[in-house]
């Protein structure tokens, strides 16, 4: 199993001890995709910001490659787990031009840079030097989204948290997200958690899926 929890929960306080997160046991293999389906409010983005070490669990245990994993997570495991959100903005310091943000996995990761080559890069994910030099506020919506995209699969992590990616875009960004991801899937294994409200689109794209009621994970037959 590539991750797993093990009665995961989380309590934020000034919530009268109400789980977000209530003993949660999931699992995702390698070149697998679960779905988190709830409603909104049911503690699917807390599991998926616990599991990627952005949140701390209330008890519990998270396991990665066998290793039980807490915060804060070393280097390299950030690197191999990583989170899209469903706001691309958040993604991004609404500060910095985009080539700042794009340009810092290689600097963190001490990835071999070369701009002609992250342009060509690029391109796979319809960003072109044109948006390279504008903040997150003077591009669309999609085309933050192909960016956050971009800059995660740059690390090549094995674990991608897919936090509703795509219920902010139109159908065709919608539909460029979910290729690439695949294809990325086909060519390195990696798992994927895919958070969704939306359940025709958990059952086209996830392998398994967990239904998500107040804070409860209980795995779902698909043809439910
Ligand atoms: N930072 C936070 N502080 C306090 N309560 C929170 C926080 N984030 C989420 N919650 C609460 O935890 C519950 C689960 O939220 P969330 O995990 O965002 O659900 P979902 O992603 O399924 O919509 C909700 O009741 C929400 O109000
Ligand atoms: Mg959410």
């Amino acid at each position: 199993m590539l991750c797993e929890t093990r009665d995961l929960t989380k309590i934020y306080r000034g919530n009268h001890g109400v789980p977000a997160v209530d003993r949660a046991c999931v699992s995702v293999d390698r070149a697998e995709t679960i779905g988190f389906f709830g409603e909104s409010g049911s503690g699917k983005s807390t599991l998926g910001m616990m599991i990627a070490g952005l949140t701390s669990p209330t008890s519990g245990q998270i396991l990665f490659k066998g290793e039980r994993i807490s915060m804060r997570y070393p280097k390299e495991v950030r690197r191999s787990i990583q989170i899209l959100f469903q706001h691309p903005e958040t993604s991004f310091n609404p500060q910095l031009e985009l080539i700042k943000s794009l340009t810092e996995p290689y600097r963190v990761y001490g990835l071999p840079y070369e701009y002609s080559e992250m342009l060509e890069y690029l391109s796979g994910f319809g960003i072109y030097e044109e948006h390279l030099y504008r903040r997150p506020s003077q591009l669309s919506g999609g085309e933050l989204q192909r960016a956050a995209l971009a800059r995660i699969l740059l690390v090549r992590p094995e674990l991608i948290i897919l936090d509703e990616p795509t219920s902010m875009l139109d159908v065709i960004t919608q539909v460029q997200i979910l290729n690439i991801l695949k294809r990325y899937q086909r060519e390195s294994d990696a798992a994927f958690i895919f958070v969704s409200h939306n359940s025709t689109l958990c059952r086209s794209f996830c392998d398994r899926i967990y239904s998500v009621q107040k804070g409860v994970f209980t795995p779902m037959d698909k043809e439910e």
